[in-house]
């Protein structure tokens, strides 16, 4: 698969959301917008919820990826699909069944989607892996844009690259906290093949262009890593 770039609107000016989907939307544009949805309960920050997700579904033609760091997912994700989010990615540290509710989430038409925190290990995870569409692994503490990227996360990017090809799944990788110019390699080495970036998207003077040179740097490098190169 391609590698995909997926700004996150957390570091956009959520007075112009519309705007800021468009100025990285098109065809070399980004692959879907990643939504932090924040509860101020999961993480000590607040963002936005569902009439947000359903307005902003309405508004571009950029697909929804929805990065809910709330308390009971098991609750309140499908609402997001309903909203209009062509992704949701829950916590397993907040979902009590999260089997169940990844196979909600896939009834309901979206792709389901599980993230953990940099102290969760993946290894606990490994038979519901066939359950989901896309891991979520944070090179981050969750709940702000802008924090230093957390090198630390890059074993566990390698673990679960592995699993990934010892059971022969198409499930997606994806990479969330810090990823810029400087770490966007790290990662694609080390097996993710979708990078939400939040700062170094809408931090840039042109965001289209971070958004194509972020995904040039992802590609090259995986071009030439060993976990690709086995396919
Ligand atoms: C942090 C969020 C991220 C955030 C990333 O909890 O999940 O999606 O927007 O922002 P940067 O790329 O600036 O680290
Ligand atoms: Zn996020």
């Amino acid at each position: 698969m391609a590698v995909q770039i997926n700004p996150s609107i957390l570091s956009a000016d959520f007075a112009r959301l519309a705007e800021e989907a468009e100025s990285v939307s098109g065809p070399e544009g980004a692959d879907w917008l990643h939504v932090d949805v924040m509860d101020n309960h999961f993480v000590p920050n607040l963002t936005l919820g569902v009439p947000i997700v359903e307005s902003l579904a309405r508004a571009t033609d950029t697909p929804l990826d929805c990065h809910l760091m709330i308390e009971d997912p098991d609750r309140w994700a499908p609402q997001y699909v309903e909203a209009g989010a062509g992704s949701v990615t829950f916590h397993a540290e907040a979902a009590a069944a999260p089997v169940r509710l990844a196979r909600e989430i896939r009834a309901k038409g979206a792709r389901a989607s599980m993230a953990l925190k940099p102290a969760t290990p993946i290894e606990p995870y490994e038979d519901l892996l066939p359950e989901l569409d896309m891991l979520l692994i944070m090179t981050v503490e969750p709940g702000f844009g802008g924090q230093a990227f957390l090198d630390i996360m890059l074993p566990k990017i390698r673990r679960t690259r592995e699993l990934i090809s010892k059971h022969g799944l198409q499930l997606w990788l994806q990479v969330d906290g810090g990823v810029s110019a400087d770490t966007i390699e790290r990662c694609a080495e080390a097996g993710a093949d979708v990078f939400v970036a939040g700062s170094a998207v809408y931090g840039a003077t042109d965001p289209a262009e971070a958004v194509r040179s972020l995904r040039a740097q992802a590609a090259a490098k995986t071009a030439s890593s060993a976990w690709a190169c086995d396919h």
